[in-house]
């Protein structure tokens, strides 16, 4: 069904040695212009290697590739043009996807390795940010992917639940704090007490010793400190909870960075053993000039351990426990040094896995152009984002479809699928300007608009009362209409693969986009229902256009109402 590996092997068999077939299949392009054919393969490698013009190579080759999936074999400039047989082609796949549903386009290059997903990893006490949200949406449609093509993803959420600032805050609670308060509103609360905190440290200076005592007294184990400490972590994880129970979103574990606080002796003495430490203005570190970055802090002076400590420690215990082939880090591009630290550190170890971790980096959310930031009373909740989001798909449907069922369940997959593909349907590289108006339509490359085209395509099979059987074989349709859409349908299994080795969940969004807008096209220009002849092959066609939106939508992370 991969027909350009079929051209590939084809042309392989008729050169002999010299380019290996998976080379081969790479050079094959597909053509802008569909009157240049399905497949294009540019014959100017072997131009030169053979040392003969371009097309006369094309021309002795074109007359002897033979299969029956192509129709037409045509030379052009250099380039042997493919057409695909669409009727063959056409039926192949359709019954293909009629046989397999949801399992349709599944890859098995993964051999079942485990690929760690470090994503979401809040921290504790602090508002969900913008950043943990593209952190949770990126990971987790990374880990969707992955599975699809046959890896074992395994999501971890390293909270931020260690550190300095857990000192301040317990000291902070103890002089203001109101446990009915924090018990009510965690998250906001426990915020208000860090940053007067911070306000009144300015002009007392005892506050700042008080946090770092009590820091220390936590590293020690002190029952107060950890007791406080532990509350802080469940309340403010309960709220988390809400948020990824709204998005769906499940992991694998919590180990956060307090999880590694006994793993990290181990860490130090490895690194002493190897010679790596080097004292640096009074504090350890490892050197990283011949990798020309800046040396990678280990431990301070008073004996603190420090984020890329922990970080070091989890990535030991993610290989020993997990056996990981890949180790990715959903993580915004403000902490790129940090992980090219953290794997040139593992490398001077010695640890040669270290080369299979990733940082898989994106841009930022911005409202106006301008960074969304937690900080200055400009705190976007995330929570509130979600439930208005899901109020505003609320409102729509009141005003296009009031007697739909289940109004609140298809609210939610709305708003909340919105919010998401937003996120995922441009590179995750770009910045992203924040607009709940503009995440929520239904035209443009929305997720509603994807959303709705699948509904609006479940509705025709409805009518229809279509049951997904296998093709006839002398079904009368020469698929020169359909054409489009089943060779866009053909698509989707390279899409999957090439978010997969690229980390960009946003290749399949791009791609539902396009497969919904074909066949919004077909749809308007072809009376589906209307005409008896070729019925059973345009619900078909129809059928697997379903299957595939919904699909890709899952991939994402988004629910698929069949109605809205
Ligand atoms: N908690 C960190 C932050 O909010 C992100 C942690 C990312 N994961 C990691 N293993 N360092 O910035």
């Amino acid at each position: 069904m991969n027909y350009k590996k079929e051209l590939a092997d084809i042309l392989y068999g008729l050169l002999g040695q010299g380019i290996p077939a998976d080379q081969l299949e790479i050079l094959i392009e597909k053509p802008k212009n569909p009157d240049h054919g399905d497949m294009a393969f540019p014959c100017f490698t072997l131009a030169k290697l053979k040392r003969k013009s371009p097309n006369v190579i094309a021309q002795e080759l074109s007359e002897k590739i033979q299969s029956a999936a192509f129709e037409k074999i045509e030379v052009v400039g250099g380039y042997i043009n493919i057409f695909l047989n669409k009727k063959l082609v056409s039926e192949t796949l359709i019954n293909q996807v009629i046989d397999e549903k949801g399992q349709f386009a599944g890859l098995d290059f993964g051999k079942g390795g485990t690929v760690t997903i470090d994503l979401s990893s809040p921290n504790i006490a602090k508002p969900f940010s913008m950043g943990h949200l593209r952190s949770t949406v990126i990971g987790n449609a990374i880990a969707l992917i992955a599975e699809k093509c046959g890896y074992k993803p395994f999501k971890i959420n390293h909270l931020g639940d260690w550190g300095t600032q857990f000192g301040k805050l317990i000291t902070a609670y103890k002089l203001w704090g109101d446990a009915e308060k924090v018990k009510q509103n965690p998250i906001k609360e426990l915020l208000a007490l860090y940053i007067k905190f911070h306000e009144e440290a300015e002009s007392d200076s005892t506050l700042e010793v008080e946090g770092r005592s009590w820091f220390k007294k936590l590293e020690d184990g002190n029952e107060e400190a950890l007791l406080l400490w532990q509350w802080f972590r469940d309340e403010s994880l309960k709220e988390f909870s809400r948020i990824y129970e709204l998005m769906n979103v499940e992991f694998d574990s919590f180990a956060g960075e307090a999880f590694y606080n006994d793993k990290m002796d181990r860490i130090v003495n490895l690194l002493e053993e190897k010679q790596l430490l080097v004292e640096s203005d009074h504090a350890m570190v490892v050197d990283l000039s011949e990798e020309q970055l800046p040396p990678c802090l280990i431990k301070k002076s008073d004996g603190a351990t420090l984020y890329a400590t922990r970080d070091l420690a989890a990535a030991l215990y993610r290989k020993e426990n997990y056996d990981f082939v890949h180790s990715l880090y959903v993580v915004g591009h403000e902490q790129s040094l940090h992980f090219k630290q953290l794997i040139a550190v593992l490398g001077k170890m010695g640890y040669e896995w270290a080369e299979n971790m990733v940082h898989v980096p994106f841009g930022m959310m911005l409202k106006d152009g301008k960074k969304m930031s937690t900080r200055k009373g400009k705190v976007v909740l995330l929570e509130e984002v979600l439930n208005e989001s899901i109020a505003m798909a609320r409102n729509n449907i009141e005003e296009k479809n009031p007697n739909l069922k289940n109004k609140d369940q298809v609210a939610k997959q709305v708003g909340v699928g919105a919010v998401i593909f937003h996120d995922l349907k441009n590179n995750r590289m770009n910045d992203i300007e924040f607009s709940l108006e503009e995440m929520l339509r239904f035209e443009g490359e929305t997720g509603p608009y994807v959303q709705y085209t699948f509904a609006r395509a479940c509705s025709i099979l409805r009518k229809a009362n279509y049951q997904a059987v296998v093709l006839p074989e002398n079904e009368s349709t020469t698929w020169e209409k359909e054409w489009k859409v089943a060779s866009l349908l053909m698509e989707f299994a390279p899409a999957i693969k090439r978010a997969c080795e690229n980390h960009d969940p946003s290749l399949i969004g791009k791609y539902i986009i396009d497969l919904a807008q074909g066949f919004n096209k077909y749809y308007a220009e072809v009376k589906i229902l209307e005409e008896k002849e070729s019925l059973e092959a345009r619900l078909a066609l129809v059928f697997s256009v379903t299957v595939v939106l919904k699909e890709g939508l899952r991939l994402l992370g988004i629910e698929a109402p069949e109605e809205m």
